[in-house]
């Protein structure tokens, strides 16, 4: 079953990935639009109106609630930023109103909090607001532009431009970027414009060009919205699971975790499936106003280090059970896997009984880690039966680990986060138990 295993890591990696080094992990970090979509009345609602003043409370908070330090670090400005011309050199300008600084004061200010800066642009004759687009004779001055304010990231979106222009306009901004010099990660929204699965979008071309894309639809606040992407992901993950990796991400939309439309167990379930997908973990939320529950799911230490694994390879749904429950699994470093056990159930919390070997693992023992309950559960053998209770349209959460590996040495790798509870870890991949082996 080896040869199964390495094929699974040969497909995780495609042979060419862009080269500017950024995004090994997904990235983390906040966003403007999911929560603040195109509001600029910052005379009645100043508060919450798209302006530097929004994004220098995020900011703040970022850093000073603790969200830097677990890693989210880009401050990314969606659409809507913009003043309605280009300036007299053709040049994008910010909104003078609400950006009264401009955007490379603000890039000053996240950076020297150790934030990094992202911002947002269209190939096209307009934004989807209907803000000044990227037209194909203006890419290489708005990467400059970007670079000139010391941007750490473009969100390239695809509103009002054609086949033809996308084919050309999409990968044109990813030389323009690594022509500037810096360092600038690149977003490409442009296989959600071409419905997002192969023929029409060849991902490993993508994978060339682009740090993260867009594969489909904009997330809204409401838990049919969050299932819906889900659906369409593990539908078809067999498309698109070997296609992320580390410097190239499938991008299933923000994280709306603090807003209105997802109670707690919906919370979790987001939180755990976008680490089963490896997917950006950017939110869109106040983080002025988080109520402890939210803060304690999007801060939780052991999904973020489940997401953040050096290997980088996305999961895939192993199981939709006739009892309305599904099995994700996700394979990780040092032999440990993620495993995720949603209830699409809508009576009572449901008592789900399975044993690992039902789940296809091979080696004979290990321990599994409840991440939300903070729990470990110990399975002597992959026959030994388990119960475990899933609330409606929740989820239990596992980090599984082989026992073997935890016997050896006092490190533990690229899990920083497991340190405290498991200072006995293996940084060693044990030999003969594999990363359990699944279709
Ligand atoms: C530009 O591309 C080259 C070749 O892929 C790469 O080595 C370099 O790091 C890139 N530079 C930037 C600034 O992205
Ligand atoms: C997809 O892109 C890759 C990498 O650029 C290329 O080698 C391949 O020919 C493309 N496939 C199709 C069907 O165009
Ligand atoms: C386990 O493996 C068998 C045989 O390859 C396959 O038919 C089954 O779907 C797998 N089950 C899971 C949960 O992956």
């Amino acid at each position: 079953m080896l040869w199964k295993v390495i094929l699974l890591l040969m497909l995780a990696l495609p042979t060419l990935a862009l080269d500017n080094g950024l995004m090994r992990t997904p990235p983390m970090g906040w966003m403007s639009w999911g929560r603040f979509r195109c509001n600029t009345d910052c005379r009645n609602d100043p508060k919450n109106c798209i302006s530097e003043a929004l994004f220098v409370d995020m900011a703040d908070r970022l850093v000073e609630d603790g969200w830097l330090k677990l890693g989210y670090k880009y401050l990314i400005i969606d659409d809507c930023w913009s003043f309605m011309s280009r300036d007299n050199k053709g040049r994008l300008m910010p909104d003078p109103i609400r950006f009264p600084n401009g955007i490379h004061k603000l890039a000053h200010y996240a950076h020297d909090r150790k934030l990094k800066l992202g911002i947002h642009a269209n190939m096209g004759k307009q934004t989807c607001a209907g803000y000044p687009g990227t037209m194909l004779d203006q890419i290489e001055t708005d990467a400059q532009t970007f670079a000139d304010w010391e941007v750490d990231m473009l969100k390239f979106d695809g509103c009002y431009s054609n086949v033809n222009e996308q084919q050309k306009g999409f990968p044109l901004m990813s030389k323009a970027l690594n022509a500037t010099g810096r360092p600038i990660a690149y977003s490409c929204s442009w296989p959600m414009y071409r419905g997002g699965l192969p023929p029409s979008v060849n991902y490993s071309f993508l994978g060339e060009i682009c740090n993260l894309w867009r594969n489909y639809d904009d997330i809204e606040d409401s838990w049919e919205s969050v299932m819906r992407i889900v659906d369409w992901f593990f539908q078809n993950q067999a498309d698109l699971q070997s296609v992320s990796g580390p410097g190239h991400w499938n991008d299933p939309d923000m994280l709306i975790i603090g807003n209105f439309g997802l109670n707690m167990e919906q919370s979790q379930a987001q939180m755990a499936l976008w680490a089963i997908m490896a997917a950006p973990l950017i939110m869109s939320n106040d983080l002025r106003t988080l109520t402890g529950e939210a803060r304690s799911i999007l801060q939780n230490k052991a999904v973020i280090a489940i997401n953040q694994d050096p290997l980088g390879i996305q999961g895939r749904r192993i199981l939709q059970d006739e009892g309305h429950i599904e099995v994700f699994w996700r394979p990780l470093s040092k032999s440990a896997s993620a495993l995720v056990f949603l209830s699409r159930r809508t009576d009572m919390p449901y008592r789900y009984h399975s044993t690992l070997s039902l789940l296809n693992y091979t080696s004979s023992s290990y321990t599994a880690y409840d991440v939300f309950k903070d729990e470990t559960v110990s399975l002597p053998s992959v026959n030994t039966h388990f119960t475990i209770t899933i609330n409606p349209s929740g989820v239990v959460m596992w980090y599984v680990y082989p026992d073997k590996s935890f016997e050896q040495t006092k490190e533990t790798g690229g899990h920083p986060n497991f340190q405290r509870k498991y200072a006995h870890a293996s940084q060693q991949r044990p030999k003969h138990n594999l990363a359990p082996i699944l279709l």
